[in-house]
C-alpha cells in the first residue's frame, strides 16, 4: 500500500481567491491547524511579492515542527533569494519553482522559445539547489504542453536537481483518462538515480480536480497539491478532503493511504470558511451540512436498519461533533470560554467581553445554543473598525412613496454617536445607502447571500457580501450575524467597509498574485 503525501496550498493558490484576504495571524492559525490535519508540507505563500507575503511565510516556517514550509518562487533568482530568507527558520524547508511551458504561454507570455524555456528551468533550479535541498519544479500549462516537450521539461528539472515534479493543470482543461496518461508517460520515461515524486495540481473550471487528482494517483502520483475546500481562482483548486476521504474509503481501488488525520477535517474546513469568509454549500461533498442529513423516508428507513445502505462516510470518520456540552441562559463565562477552547475557535484575551455579551444576548432569545451557533457567533463579530466605531443601532420607517428610510447609528467607546440617514427602494439598500454615507469610500456591491446558522424557527440569520474597493480593485469578503436579518445584513456591510477602510490605510498589505507579475 502506498502513502500520499498532501501538499496544501490554500495560503498561496487558495488565496487567488477574489476577497480572499487572509491576515498574517490568520495564516499562522491556518497552518497550525493544517499541521493538526496531518499535511507533509504547505506552501505558505509567494515570499517575493509583497512584503506582507514574505513575513506571513517566515512567522510560519518557525512554528511549523513536523510540517515541511515551502514558498512559491517564478524562474526569477530573486524569488528563490526570498524563499531562502523566507525560510531560514523552517525545519524542513522546500523551494518551489515554475515556468509555464505550453505554446501559448511561450507564445504569447513569454515570447521565448522551447529551449530558452530549457535553460532557463536549468539555470534556476540549479539556483534553488545550491540554497534548498528539496526543491520542487512546475511547468505551468503542463496539460496543455505537447507531451514530448514537457518530457524534456521535467528531465531538465530532474537533471537539475529538482525532487518533486509537480504537473498544473492550471486552467482546469485535462480529464481524468489524459491526466492519468500524462502522469504514467512521464514517471516511465523519467530517467533518474534518485526516487522522484510527481504530483497532480487540479483546477476545477470543468468540474474535473478531484477525479483528475485521482486519476494521477491511480498512475504513479506520490503526492497531491490542492486547498481546504477548494478554494482558489475561477472554480478553485482541488478539495483536499474530498481526495482525503476518497482515498480512505476506496482503498481497495487506489491501493493508496495517507497521513491525512480525517477526524479534523471539519474543523480545518470551517476554519477556512470562516477565514475566507466563504460559506460551505449545503450539499458540498465530504463536509457540506447536507453530507450526512437523510431526508428521504426511504432512505431514513435504510439508515436506521444500517447506515451503510445510503451512507458510505459516516460523520465521525470526518470529525462532525455532536453537541458534547450545549450552553443556555445558565451558562457562565467559564463554560463558554471552555465551549470556545473545545471548538478551537481561536480568540485573543480582549475578545472574551464582547464576545461572552453576544452570547449572552443570544442566550436570551434562544434555549438551547449549538455549537453552529457559538461558531456563527465568533465568525460574525464585528471586526475592529480603526477609527473605533462600531454598529449601533438601526431603524427602519417605510414612505408613501414605496421608498424605505434606514437610520443607521455608529458609535464609539466613548458613547459618541453618528446618525447617518439614507434612503433606498427597499430595505437593503436604504441601510447601505446609510452605510455609504459614513464611510465615504468608493465601493461596490458585487454579492450578498443568506443563509440560517442552524434549523429551525429561532435561527441567527447570516449575511455574507463581497464588496471591491474601486479605487484599488481589491475584493473583501465579510460577513455578518444576527437575530434580524436586516441588522446581520448591516453589520456584514459594515464589516467590508472596515475591511476597505484598513486598505486605504495601509493596514492590510495588498494580495499579489505571481500572476499580476511579469513572468521572470
Ligand atoms: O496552477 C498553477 O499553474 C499554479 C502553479 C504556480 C503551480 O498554481
Ligand atoms: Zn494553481
Amino acid at each position: 500500500m502506498r502513502s500520499i503525501e498532501f501538499l496544501d496550498t490554500t495560503l498561496r493558490d487558495g488565496e487567488q481567491t477574489p476577497g480572499v484576504n487572509f491576515s498574517i495571524k490568520e495564516k499562522v492559525a491556518i497552518a497550525k491547524q493544517l499541521e493538526r490535519w496531518g499535511i507533509a508540507s504547505i506552501e505558505a505563500g509567494f515570499p517575493a511579492a509583497s512584503p506582507d507575503s514574505f513575513e506571513a511565510v517566515r512567522q510560519i516556517a518557525q512554528v511549523m515542527t513536523k510540517t515541511a514550509v515551502s514558498g512559491l518562487a517564478r524562474s526569477v533568482k530573486s524569488d528563490i533569494d526570498a524563499c531562502y530568507e523566507a525560510l531560514k527558520d523552517a525545519k524542513y524547508p522546500q523551494c518551489h519553482v515554475f515556468i509555464a511551458t505550453s505554446p501559448i504561454h511561450r507564445e504569447y507570455k513569454l515570447k521565448k522559445s522551447k529551449e530558452e524555456i530549457l535553460e532557463i528551468i536549468k539555470e534556476h533550479v540549479t539556483y534553488a539547489r545550491s540554497k534548498f535541498e528539496v526543491v520542487e519544479f512546475s511547468p505551468e500549462d503542463a496539460t496543455r504542453t505537447e507531451l514530448d516537450y514537457l518530457l524534456q521539461v521535467v528531465q531538465t528539472a530532474v537533471d537539475a536537481g529538482a525532487t518533486y515534479i509537480n504537473i498544473p493543470d492550471t486552467v482546469g482543461f485535462t480529464t481524468p483518462e489524459e491526466y492519468g496518461y500524462i502522469f504514467k508517460y512521464l514517471i516511465e520515461n523519467t530517467a533518474s538515480d534518485r526516487e522522484i515524486i510527481f504530483s497532480p495540481h487540479c483546477h476545477d473550471d470543468l468540474g474535473m480536480a478531484t477525479a483528475n487528482t485521482l486519476a494521477a494517483i491511480k498512475n504513479g502520483a506520490g503526492r497531491v497539491e490542492g486547498t481546504v475546500n477548494g478554494i482558489g481562482e475561477r472554480a478553485g483548486n482541488v478539495a483536499l478532503e474530498e481526495v482525503a476521504v476518497a482515498l480512505n474509503i476506496r482503498e481497495d481501488y487506489y491501493q493508496a493511504t495517507s497521513d491525512i488525520v480525517l477526524n479534523e477535517t471539519v474543523n480545518t474546513s470551517e476554519l477556512i470558511s470562516r477565514f475566507s469568509g466563504i460559506p460551505i454549500p449545503k450539499n458540498k461533498a465530504v463536509v457540506g451540512g447536507n453530507a450526512f442529513s437523510h431526508e428521504s423516508g426511504i432512505h431514513q428507513d435504510g439508515v436506521l436498519k444500517n447506515p451503510l445502505t445510503y451512507e458510505i462516510i459516516t460523520p465521525e470518520l470526518v470529525g462532525v461533533k455532536h453537541n458534547s456540552l450545549p450552553l443556555g441562559k445558565l451558562s457562565g463565562r467559564h463554560a463558554f470560554i471552555e465551549k470556545l477552547k473545545e471548538l478551537e475557535l481561536t480568540f485573543e484575551e480582549s475578545e472574551i467581553v464582547p464576545l461572552f455579551a453576544k452570547f449572552k444576548q443570544l442566550a436570551d432569545k434562544k434555549n438551547e445554543i449549538t455549537d453552529d451557533d457559538i461558531r456563527a457567533l465568533v465568525a460574525g463579530t464585528e471586526i475592529e473598525n480603526p477609527e473605533g466605531f462600531h454598529f449601533g443601532d438601526l431603524k427602519l420607517s417605510s414612505n408613501t412613496d414605496d421608498t424605505v428610510t434606514a437610520a443607521v447609528v455608529m458609535a464609539n467607546a466613548d458613547a459618541d454617536e453618528v446618525e447617518v440617514v439614507a434612503d433606498g427602494k427597499g430595505s437593503v439598500e436604504a441601510i447601505y445607502n446609510a452605510v455609504d454615507k459614513f464611510f465615504h469610500q468608493n465601493v461596490r456591491l458585487l454579492s450578498y447571500t443568506m443563509d440560517a446558522v442552524t434549523d429551525g424557527i429561532d435561527s441567527q440569520a447570516r449575511v455574507s457580501v463581497s464588496i471591491e474597493n474601486t479605487d484599488t480593485g481589491t475584493i473583501f469578503n465579510a460577513s455578518g450575524i444576527d437575530f434580524d436579518v436586516l441588522k446581520a445584513g448591516a453589520l456584514a456591510y459594515i464589516n467590508a467597509n472596515t475591511l476597505v477602510q484598513k486598505e486605504n490605510m495601509g493596514e492590510i498589505g495588498q494580495i499579489i498574485s505571481f500572476r499580476d507579475l511579469p513572468t521572470n
